[in-house]
């Protein structure tokens, strides 16, 4: 029996095949006590996002042969352990690289340019007409960008800030190859703080990056600058970042994550300074169905005792 705790955008069951028989909800979601119930009788569990993977579950799942997460981020999953118990745990990674890069690009230019704003007074009938000082925003073209975490995402995001003539600087633990052919330059966190128009966050949600934007952090950034999340909630201390918006310490944010989601922090949810998003980075058809098919892959694999290809704790296999 292969689980997922809300219906997927692809046909498991078709798939799988005569392989495995797959139960995930007609509609809505289960419960966390849905889950546990369902993973007692399991061999395989396709985890989403908000499916806490931890010795509870994994101790109500001792059937368990593999975990697929539909999402290339695992901070989900306490992958150390699924390992202790041998079990393989992979995730999504590549195929949702564009989609998620356009719309970190997205949130940038909405949030630049005050789009979502717009779209309200247009709706509600309180537009005037054009004004030559109404509804000015950040340039784009010639700004910096400054990019967190220049892994595979964070590369395709640099892509599109050269169309877009901007400067890119980046931070990280390592050099990056390639960096220089995308015209990305690296910086230190605090250099990347103070001299970047727009930052754009594209790190893994780890111990190390957990509230790595805090106060200290915004308060480095330019009282201009525009602060970009399609990485992690938990990255930004939100609190910290709704004061900073509100007191005028940065310019604005483009969020498509949240630390507590599908909670959201009040005084974001007032604020003319951020447009919200909901952790939809990685929503197109196509990707979708491409996470999907490759955790419908992982577990067909891990049932048949071969390896999964994307397979995110391969000492097990030593
Ligand atoms: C991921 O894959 O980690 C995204 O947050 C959802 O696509």
């Amino acid at each position: 029996m292969v689980v997922s705790s809300s219906a997927l955008p692809f046909d498991v069951a078709d798939f799988l095949g005569s392989k495995a028989q797959y139960r995930a909800p007609a509609a809505g979601r289960m419960s966390r006590q849905e889950l546990l119930d369902a993973v007692a009788g399991a061999d395989a569990l396709i985890a989403l996002l908000r499916d806490r993977v931890d010795d509870e579950l994994l101790d109500a799942g001792p059937g368990l042969r593999v975990v697929a997460n539909c999402a290339v981020g695992y901070d989900n999953i306490d992958v150390a352990a699924a390992t202790r118990r041998g079990i393989p745990v992979t995730n999504t990674p590549d195929v949702l690289t564009e989609a998620t890069a356009d719309f970190a690009f997205a949130l940038l230019l909405a949030a630049a340019r005050r789009v979502v704003e717009g779209d309200r007074w247009v709706r509600a009938g309180t537009w005037t007409g054009w004004e030559p000082g109404q509804l000015l925003g950040a340039s784009v073209g010639g700004a910096t960008l400054g990019i967190v975490g220049l892994g595979r995402i964070g590369q395709a995001v640099a892509r599109r800030a050269r169309g877009f003539g901007m400067d890119v600087i980046y931070a990280g633990p390592r050099d990056v190859a390639g960096a220089a052919e995308l015209g990305a330059r690296r910086a230190t966190m605090n250099e990347l703080l103070a001299g970047s128009d727009f930052v754009t966050l594209h790190c893994p949600l780890s111990p190390q990056t957990r509230h790595l934007i805090d106060a200290a952090a915004l308060a480095k950034m330019r009282a201009t600058a525009i602060l970009v999340n399609t990485a992690r909630g938990g990255c930004v201390d939100e609190a910290a970042l709704a004061r900073a918006l509100e007191d005028g310490t940065i310019g604005g944010a483009g969020l498509d994550v949240f630390e507590r989601e599908p909670q959201v922090h009040p005084e974001l949810l007032t604020s003319e300074r951020v447009v919200l998003a909901p952790h939809a980075g990685s929503a197109t058809n196509a990707t979708r169905a491409k996470m999907c098919e490759i955790c419908a892959c992982a577990v067909r694999d891990a049932l048949s005792g071969r390896r999964p290809e994307t397979v995110i704790n391969p000492e097990i296999y030593r």
